[in-house]
């Protein structure tokens, strides 16, 4: 199984979601058999590490993103990857823009919809805002990241 976290510029939102997800797969034993990445919707910050507000919340509840590296979802994803979650409905739009087909397009979701199915929310943009936008952000993505481990453990994803 692998999964793949995608925001606009990868370096907030889809870090955190990585470092979240990846941190609670080790604690269940299951990071051999779950790979985790992300990527971002646009290459402007390609080859940085997360942004330093989203590394300082992440490190605050113990989880270590600093050594990820920002990326640009490509289309080739499509094919590495059996789910793609991403973080609002924009990203959705570009994702779904790239694919080629149905089997493409019906692995895309947005991440909250996992917690709460259909409702069709966004984990807002924390780029312009301050310290505690992470923090808010960092919240919502990890009960969405628990609701992932507790369906993979079903084997229900
Ligand atoms: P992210 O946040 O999509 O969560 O990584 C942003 C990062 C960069 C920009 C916007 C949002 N930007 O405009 O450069």
């Amino acid at each position: 199984m692998k999964i793949l976290m995608v925001c606009l510029g990868n370096i907030c939102r889809s870090p955190i979601a990585e470092g979240i997800l990846n941190h609670k797969l080790a604690d269940k034993n299951l990071s051999l058999s779950i790979k985790v990445d992300s990527a971002g919707t646009i290459n402007m910050h390609r080859g940085e590490h997360p942004d330093t507000r989203a590394i300082n919340t992440a490190k605050k509840f113990g989880v270590d993103i600093s050594k990820l590296i920002a990326r640009q979802f490509v289309i080739n994803d499509f094919d590495l990857f059996d789910r793609i979650y991403v973080m609002d409905t924009s990203n959705f739009r570009d994702v779904l823009s790239l694919a080629r087909n149905d089997n493409d397009r019906n692995k895309v979701e947005l991440l909250l919809n996992v917690a709460n199915p259909d409702s069709n929310k966004s984990v807002p943009d924390p780029y312009y805002g301050g310290q505690e936008g992470f923090d808010k952000v960092f919240r919502m993505i990890e009960k969405a990241c628990d609701k992932i481990v507790q369906s993979l453990e079903e084997n229900k994803i």
